[in-house]
């Protein structure tokens, strides 16, 4: 599951669609965590997609992340910003890949 603590265990290494990516990051096999708000472990979320089917608000989008061992595609919090704290994503994502932190 992601690291609820990422935030002081991590590093922010590189932006992304204008959210921060939190280390480390080795393409293609380690991509980090993308997004602070809404939190994403790219290196556990294996393309279940519940996320993206589920968000009330459309906060993720697909990115496409080639020659990654879990999956070639992964849920992007591309629009964290719009998140409502209902904490669906959080609730349906089977590996817990997902980590938001109301308020
Ligand atoms: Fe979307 Fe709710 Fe998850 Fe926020 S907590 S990203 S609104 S599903
Ligand atoms: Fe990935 Fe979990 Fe969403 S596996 S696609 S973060 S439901
Ligand atoms: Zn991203």
């Amino acid at each position: 599951a992601i690291d609820p603590e990422f935030e002081t265990s991590r590093d922010v290494v590189e932006q992304h669609e204008g959210h921060d990516v939190w280390g480390p990051v080795e393409e293609p096999e380690t991509l980090g965590i993308h997004g602070t708000h809404v939190a994403v472990d790219f290196d556990i979320c294996l393309a279940d997609g519940a996320c993206l089917e589920d968000c009330p608000v459309d906060v993720f989008e697909w990115v496409d992340t080639p020659d990654h061992p879990e999956s070639e595609i992964k849920a992007d919090p591309a629009h964290e910003d719009q998140c409502i704290d209902c904490m669906l994503c959080v609730d349906v994502c089977p590996v817990d890949a997902i980590d938001v932190d109301p308020g």
